[in-house]
């Protein structure tokens, strides 16, 4: 039984300002994807496949030496986040076998700790289905229905003690998780949402406010900080 990461980096982050993928956003000097393999690289990980969309240009012309021999960059994302991961997952599937751990993280995560990973790993590793990072909602919730009007309003507060909000790396034995993305009838957003259509139940592994996920300008501000506060 092996590991392997997957990042799928197929998006076009439209949320942020600018013409480059927001993959490509430069962080503390290099592209926010390096950040987010580094962080993976952690993991006793022998390959990251990395989905780039089909005409990524950009991959090629920056440098990635650091990783070595470790990186497969796989041209073959999808429509959505669910299709690059099952499209990459698909064409790594001839280097590993179905029970082997894929650890699937988004390139939007550069500054996943050390830490976090490491607990992953240590409470998962000898579960049953696997399991994910994820934060205890601190917020209270509330659920938003729109008036007559257009305007938003608040229709329900939920109980936050049962709320948690979902991160990523989540690791899935690769045969089980291809499974499960082929046969999701209803959208999903990660893949322990595929996993959860099949009746399974993974592990929630508590994480980090540091492994923010970069979606909107003001992001980048607090993830460059967060890496140049690191050795
Ligand atoms: O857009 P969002 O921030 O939710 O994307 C999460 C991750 O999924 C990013 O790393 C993004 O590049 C990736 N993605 C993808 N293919 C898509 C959409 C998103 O690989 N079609």
């Amino acid at each position: 039984m092996s590991f392997f990461a997957l990042i799928p980096a197929a998006g076009s982050g439209s949320r942020l300002p600018g013409e480059q993928a927001k993959q490509y956003a430069m962080l503390a000097g290099r592209p926010m994807l390096w950040h987010a393999i580094r962080a993976v690289c952690v993991a006793p990980v022998e390959t990251v496949f990395v989905v780039l969309a089909p005409d990524d240009r950009t991959f090629a012309a920056r440098d990635w030496s650091a990783f070595g021999g470790k990186l497969e960059p796989l041209y073959c994302g999808g429509e959505t986040r669910r299709d690059s991961v099952y499209n990459g997952l698909v064409a790594a599937m001839a280097a590993v076998d179905a029970d082997d751990w894929m650890l699937v993280h988004d390139a939007a995560r550069p500054c996943l700790p050390r830490a976090d990973l490491e607990r992953l790993l240590s409470e998962c590793s000898g579960d049953r289905i696997g399991g994910i990072l994820a934060l205890p909602a601190a917020d209270t919730v509330k659920r938003a229905a729109k008036d007559e009007a257009g305007t938003q309003r608040v229709a329900a507060s939920e109980d936050r003690s049962q709320l948690w909000l979902a991160q990523t790396p989540q690791m899935f034995r690769a045969g089980l998780l291809a499974q499960a993305l082929r046969q999701a009838k209803m959208p999903v957003t990660d893949e322990s949402g595929a996993i959860e259509q099949m009746g399974l139940k993974p592990r929630l592994v508590a994480g980090s406010r540091e492994n923010l996920k970069v979606t909107y300008a003001q992001d980048l501000a607090i993830a460059e900080a967060i890496l140049r506060s690191r050795p």
